[in-house]
């Protein structure tokens, strides 16, 4: 199958080849507001740890989610994976350029655990572009920039499916 060059180079080396639009981008405390907001949706009743994450699309398009749990405690998922599958819904995983997340009550930034990673990856590898992520403390006091790049470094994606 045909694989473009930047495609491959993500695959590869986690590295990041090309950047998204910005035209259209909101701010970056927009997207925290609003992850904030999304976590305020969220279904957890047993962690008490509510996660809200936005994902803004290449063209400025944004999609929440929150985490969502359950009696049976491992089928609950995440605030990343909830928002991604309306992301895919709404634009296609393909279009997936930042993601802010939010989650907590304290000032400690919270990041995607391994499998929201491992998610993400999959967006990223999808399009060759890596993502950015955008991580929040619940209490707004902390913020921490990274891209899935850098948080899954030489992951297995789509590509290596190829
Ligand atoms: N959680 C998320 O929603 N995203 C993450 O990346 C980390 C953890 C949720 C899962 C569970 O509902 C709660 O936070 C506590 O782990």
């Amino acid at each position: 199958m045909r694989m473009r060059l930047g495609a491959l180079l993500f695959g590869m080396t986690g590295a990041c080849p090309v950047q998204p639009f910005r035209d259209k981008a909101m701010t970056e405390d927009e997207l925290l507001k609003l992850a904030t907001a999304a976590a305020k949706k969220a279904y957890a009743p047993y962690s008490k740890f509510e996660v809200g994450c936005v994902i803004e699309s290449i063209d400025g398009e944004v999609v929440t989610g929150a985490n969502m749990e359950n009696a049976c405690y491992r089928l609950g998922i995440c605030a990343e994976q909830s928002a991604l599958t309306t992301a895919q819904h709404q634009f296609g995983l393909d279009k997936v350029a930042r993601i802010a997340v939010v989650g907590g009550t304290d000032a400690t930034v919270c990041t995607p655990c391994g499998g929201c990673r491992q998610a993400i990856l999959e967006a990223a590898q999808l399009s060759g572009r890596d993502v950015e992520i955008i991580c929040g403390s619940g209490d707004g006091s902390g913020v921490k920039r990274h891209t899935i790049g850098a948080l899954i470094p030489f992951g297995f994606g789509p590509v290596n499916l190829r």
